[in-house]
């Protein structure tokens, strides 16, 4: 099995060799931008993971001290530090799954795609470096705007003739930890036991919950519904705003890309009922990049769930019309850039 071979060792009785229990440290790890707001905490939970054997930081500056740091807990997952370009190869050589949190943040009055012109050309550069060096590996991307910095990966990975589908993942698992926050809190729920789906892209009416998905099932007013969706559309702002100047979500999000993550690694260590919203290349409406939930496997997308978008109240309907002509948009400013590029 890919990424397991270190543990393997002999069983006596048949004189096989056996993969090593579940569970247990097995995967290479690579987090690209480790230095960040986000990649501190973010290394932080990874280390923390018992299924990482090998955790490798990269940046362009700074990273050695933040590898050193984690070095000191005694967790399983061994630690080793990277900068600059001329490391970037050796980050990734063999990794299992890629995390990308590298690139600039927004300050208030931004928007995600305001992002683009620099963070474009900072995932084009490291989605190459993957396509040479851990060609099969899982990639979460991280690095706003995620609506084009995906399509932009997978052009990428095309023109390198290693592309994946099934493994090239927008993470939006803060849309979907922020929905079940928010209406956990409204509607006195356990948050243990609420999940709400979200739809579409990131970047404010793209990011869709819906709300009459929500598991347990419960009644929402319409002015609940419009008051939810919107505050979940406009959550990255609200920390933004907060951060007055100094950033976006970097713990929540730490936090939401540590779960999005496990749950890769659970599946390729076999889990199959691993469950998550994501945002790939799909063909649940007529655009090529769309989150929906996805069953994970050892091969990444298993299923795409286009349950999601059936049984939709009027509400959700119109805004699943609505957010294409952006989510569109935003689809083909990555892809044009790519091939520009290329
Ligand atoms: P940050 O500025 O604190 O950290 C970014 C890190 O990237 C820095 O350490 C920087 O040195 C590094 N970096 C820059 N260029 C690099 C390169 N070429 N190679 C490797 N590393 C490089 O920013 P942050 O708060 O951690 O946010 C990072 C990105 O994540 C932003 O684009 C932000 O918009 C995005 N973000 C996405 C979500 C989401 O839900 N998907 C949530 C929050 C933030
Ligand atoms: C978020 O949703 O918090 C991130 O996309 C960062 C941002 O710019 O809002």
């Amino acid at each position: 099995v890919r990424g397991m071979p270190v543990q393997v060792r002999a069983d006596a009785s048949a004189g096989a060799v056996a993969a090593p229990k579940p569970g247990t440290s097995t995967f290479k790890v690579a987090v690209l931008g480790a230095a960040g707001g986000i990649g501190q905490p973010l290394s932080l939970l990874i280390k923390m993971s018992p299924l990482v054997q090998e955790l490798r930081l990269y940046d362009i500056a700074n990273v050695k001290g933040v590898a050193a740091d984690l070095s000191h807990c005694n967790t399983p997952a061994h630690v080793s530090a990277y900068t600059g370009s001329g490391e970037l190869a050796a980050a990734l050589k063999d990794v299992d799954l890629v995390i990308i949190p590298a690139g600039v943040p927004r300050k208030p009055g931004m928007t995600r795609d305001d992002l683009f012109n620099i963070n474009a050309g900072i995932v084009r550069t490291l989605i190459e470096a993957v396509a040479d060096n851990a060609p099969n590996a899982l990639i979460n991307i991280i690095s706003n705007p995620v609506n084009s910095t995906v399509p932009i990966a997978a052009e990428v990975l095309k023109a390198k003739g290693v592309y994946d589908p099934k493994k090239l993942f927008g993470v939006t698992t803060l849309d979907v930890v922020r929905a079940n926050t928010f209406v956990a809190q409204k509607k006195n729920l356990r948050l243990i036991d609420v999940n709400v789906p979200v739809i579409g892209g990131h970047a404010g009416v793209t990011i869709l919950p819906l709300l009459s998905k929500t598991r347990p099932t419960v009644e929402f007013t319409p002015e609940e519904v419009e008051e939810l969706t919107v505050r979940i559309q406009n959550a990255g702002t609200e920390v933004v705003e907060a951060k007055a100047g100094a950033g976006s979500a970097t713990l929540s999000m730490a936090y939401a890309a540590a779960r999005f993550a496990e749950s890769c690694m659970r599946a390729l260590d076999g889990d199959s009922d691993v469950y998550e919203c994501a945002y790939i290349q799909s063909e649940v409406t007529d655009l090529p990049f769309f989150a929906t939930t996805v069953k994970l496997g050892k091969k990444g997308v298993e299923e795409v769930i286009a349950e999601d978008l059936n049984g939709l109240t009027e509400y959700e309907k119109n805004a699943v019309d609505a957010l294409k002509q952006e989510l569109k948009g935003s689809i083909e400013k990555g892809v044009q850039f790519a091939k520009k590029q290329a």
